[in-house]
């Protein structure tokens, strides 16, 4: 980097030569390509690890730029824009024609978002076209939420990981796509269904639909997403209490992340009983219990509530290798 460029510059020029550059936006980090050119595409899948089928979220600095990504916007689109970005929502539109095959797993849609995090607007602002930015971790692995998250698993496959310190939102971005009949959630997540339908009417709901081809493009549907190497279950605050009070001999070999149940070993982290905070903290504590090594991961089964539903589909996710 030239010592006169701004940090910023250094991004933009490291993305307009095809490189990767990590970026902290409000929901994870994410893992930064420039979105119009096939090299750079190529390069981020295969550092993430993905497979080509799978597509990416186009980053755009506002929702102006809209149109130049979506062959054709919605009335809904423009509402939901307007209501929540820049914000921890996606939505899938009708693709434009210049929209790479390579960043769409080819499908004639498009995922688009414009995050809230400073930097990452910044960086958008100074880039000035789209950036893809899946999450800055390797496929299958749980999402990162610090800049120290992505030296981690990257090292020097990333020429930049600007950091913008811990991620305030902790989960993905809610999901929407108005490219078929009816809007659909395909992935939940902080901004939830409630708050969407007030905005634009009913929603379905992709996993809650029978169909299963309807699950097939969702994000995530593949067993064990989002997921740390110990094997991770969900059990009721009844089941914790009696594996603690029960004393089991491989206590001391399992990790827990509770809510209500108080510590009954050492490896042990009571989350935030706020959702906001719970997803916040999420990755990082499954992060922490992961680090441990031990033999398994217990995380007790948070409210059935509408708030928690993004935190469930991530769970839910994490706990699929058992
Ligand atoms: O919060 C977020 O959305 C983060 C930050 C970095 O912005 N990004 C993120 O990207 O979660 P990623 O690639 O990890 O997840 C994006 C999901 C994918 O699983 C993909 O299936 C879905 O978005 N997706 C993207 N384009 C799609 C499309 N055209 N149709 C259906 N799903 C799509
Ligand atoms: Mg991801």
């Amino acid at each position: 980097m030239k010592e006169d460029m701004t940090i910023i510059e250094h991004a933009v020029r490291l993305l307009q030569s095809g490189e990767l550059v990590a970026f902290p936006t409000e929901t994870v980090y994410g893992l930064g390509a420039d979105a119009s050119n096939p090299a750079a595409v190529a390069r981020l899948y295969a550092a993430k690890g993905r497979p080509t089928n799978h597509p990416v979220i186009v980053h755009l600095a506002d929702s102006n730029q809209l149109s130049k990504w979506a062959s054709s916007v919605p009335f809904e689109a423009i509402q939901l824009a307007e209501k929540f970005w820049p914000g921890p929502l996606t939505l899938i539109l009708p693709k434009a024609d210049h929209v790479l095959d390579e960043i769409t797993g080819g499908q004639k849609s498009v995922g688009l978002r414009v995050p809230a995090h400073p930097l990452a607007l910044e960086l958008l602002k100074a880039f000035g076209g789209g950036i893809i930015a899946p999450s800055a971790n390797k496929f299958g692995r749980l999402s990162p939420t610090r800049a120290e998250d992505v030296r981690a698993e990257f090292k020097d496959e990333v020429s930049l990981v600007l950091d913008g310190g811990p991620c305030a939102v902790g989960i993905e971005s809610t999901i929407v796509d108005l490219s078929r009949e009816q809007p659909m959630i395909l992935r939940p997540g902080m901004i939830d269904q409630a708050r969407i339908e007030a905005v634009i009417g009913k929603v379905l709901f992709a996993h809650k639909q029978a169909e299963p081809s309807s699950v097939t493009r969702a994000p995530g549907d593949l067993a064990s997403h989002y997921a740390p190497s110990t094997p991770l279950k969900l059990v009721s605050a009844e089941d914790l209490q009696q594996i603690v009070s029960g004393k089991a001999e491989d206590l001391n070999r399992t990790a827990v992340l509770s809510l209500s149940v108080a510590p009954g070993c050492c490896n042990w982290i009571v989350a935030e009983t706020d959702p906001e905070i719970f997803a916040r903290d999420l990755y990082q504590n499954l992060r922490q219990l992961d680090g441990l090594k031990l033999d398994r991961i217990l995380v007790e089964t948070p409210p059935v509530d509408p708030h928690w539903e993004g935190i469930w589909d991530r769970l839910r996710r994490a706990s699929a290798k058992l």
